[in-house]
C-alpha cells in the first residue's frame, strides 16, 4: 500500500479528478494549503494566487492505494495538473503501514478502496 501526497495547482483541481476518476482512483482527501518551491514563490506572484507573504494557496491530495493502482494514479495527477510552468506540484509517494475501515474494522488492502 502507499500514500500519494501530491501539491497541485488549485486551478487544475478539477481536471486531476476527472482523470483520477477514469483511472478507477475514487477516493481521496483535499485540502487547502499555502506552500513554495524552489523559486520561492517570486516569480508565481504575479498570477494572482499569492496569500501570504511569499506564499502560494496550492491544493494538496492524500490518496492512499494499493500497489497495483499507484502508477495509474500518479500519471492520472501529472496529465490533470501539467501546465509546464513553474508552480506546477510535485507527487510524493509514501509506503502505508496500515488502513483501517473504521465501519467494518476490515484493514489492510481491502480496506484502501
Ligand atoms: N521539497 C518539497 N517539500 C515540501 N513541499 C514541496 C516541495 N517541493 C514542492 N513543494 C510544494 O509543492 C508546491 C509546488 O511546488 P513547485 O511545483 O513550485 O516545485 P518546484 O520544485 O519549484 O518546481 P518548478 O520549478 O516546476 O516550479 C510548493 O508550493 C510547495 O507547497
Ligand atoms: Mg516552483
Amino acid at each position: 500500500m502507499k500514500l500519494i501526497i501530491a501539491i497541485i495547482q488549485p486551478h487544475r483541481l478539477e481536471d486531476v479528478k476527472e482523470e483520477l476518476y477514469r483511472s478507477n482512483v475514487n477516493l481521496l482527501t483535499v485540502s487547502e494549503v499555502l506552500g513554495h518551491g524552489r523559486q520561492k514563490g517570486v516569480t508565481e506572484v504575479y498570477r494572482g494566487a499569492k496569500e501570504t507573504g511569499n506564499l502560494l494557496r496550492k491544493v494538496r491530495l492524500e490518496i492512499a492505494v494499493n500497489d497495483d493502482y499507484l502508477e495509474a494514479a500518479v500519471k492520472a495527477i501529472v496529465k490533470g495538473a501539467k501546465t509546464g510552468e513553474t508552480g506546477d506540484g510535485k507527487i510524493f509517494v509514501l509506503d502505508l503501514k496500515e488502513c483501517v475501515r473504521i465501519r467494518t474494522e476490515e484493514r489492510g488492502n481491502i480496506a484502501i478502496g
